[in-house]
């Protein structure tokens, strides 16, 4: 299993030892043009997580070519460039530009209007425009996420990142909206259920590699994503709280297989789908 950031939630080039803590650094969603992103307030405290209204404030696709991604390189960390775009040839002019990064296509900012096209339309057209590996990054706020998920791999991706936020609106003592605009994206502990769900419902349609994240905090956390599907797990929001989060997970997760006499994440990944950890101990005994 690898450690990940999960996209916007780490700055490399300030916290630069946070990123080489990590078996790959994922960048901020980057798009063709830059944009300033929402107005203030863009945080917010909930009593279950954060709600964020960050709107993909992003340098642009050439500022980031020129000047952000030579330095990100010399983290010597494996580099994933977070690709968005409003139309499936944005999300794939950018792609063309790219090499020796893996590419996860966020299909899914609950900040921005959605994008025209359809998720299986943009990844056609990036498969068509590298072979790079492509990760697809899906919304929950979706009913039925796997018929996404088998369209996306029909249409070329190599694998998923699951989850990204949920909108939500938090209040004010004034019963205000407290963020600048009325709502925001939902992260942390509250999206743990909705990340594990999504995941567990994807890996079964398409038993793709998934990047799984969406409150994970602890080494069970990783674990219980692990067990529902997921080969590599972010982390979001848990990397404000707490920057050494990459190195505690890791080892709390090797905790929680030593306890369970299991040598690998990878033995573990799937086991709800069958009839959880008793079937894999069964096995190894
Ligand atoms: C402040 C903030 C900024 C984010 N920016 C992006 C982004 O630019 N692109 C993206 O795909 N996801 C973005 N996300 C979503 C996270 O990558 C992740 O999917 C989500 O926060 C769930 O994980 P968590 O509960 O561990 O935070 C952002 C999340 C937060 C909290």
């Amino acid at each position: 299993m690898r450690t990940l950031n999960a996209s916007g939630c780490l700055d490399a080039l300030t916290a630069p030892d946070v990123a080489r803590s990590l078996d790959a650094f994922v960048t901020k969603t980057v798009t063709p043009s830059p944009r300033e992103g929402n107005a203030p307030v863009r945080i917010a405290e909930t009593d279950v997580g954060m709600l964020n209204s960050i709107g993909l404030a992003n340098p642009g696709r050439a500022a980031f070519l020129a000047e952000t991604l030579p330095q990100l390189r010399e983290l010597g960390v494996p580099v994933w460039i977070s690709v968005g775009g409003f139309a499936a040839h944005e999300y794939a002019e950018t792609c063309s530009q790219l090499d020796d990064v893996t590419i996860e296509l966020n299909l899914s900012c609950p900040n921005v209007e959605e994008a025209a096209d359809t998720a299986a339309a943009i990844v056609a057209a990036c498969r068509a425009a590298t072979k790079l590996p492509l990760f697809a990054k899906l919304s929950p706020a979706n009913w039925d996420i796997s018929e996404v998920a088998r369209a996306v791999q029909a249409a070329g991706a190599d694998g998923l990142s699951l989850v990204n936020t949920m909108r939500g609106t938090a209040l004010d003592e004034s019963l205000r909206p407290r963020l600048g605009t009325p709502s925001g994206g939902l992260s942390g502990p509250a999206l743990k259920p909705v990340a594990l769900a999504a995941v567990y419902a994807c890996w079964r349609a398409t038993h793709m590699p998934i990047v799984g994240m969406g409150g994970v905090m602890t080494g069970r956390d990783a674990l219980e994503l692990v067990a529902v599907g997921a080969q590599d797990v972010a982390l979001g929001t848990v990397l404000f709280r707490d920057p050494d989060a990459p190195n505690r997970v890791r080892s709390e997760l090797a905790a929680e297989l030593a306890a369970l006499g299991v040598g690998d994440a990878e033995e573990v990944r799937g086991v709800a789908h069958e009839s959880g950890i008793e079937t894999l101990l069964s096995l190894t005994r």
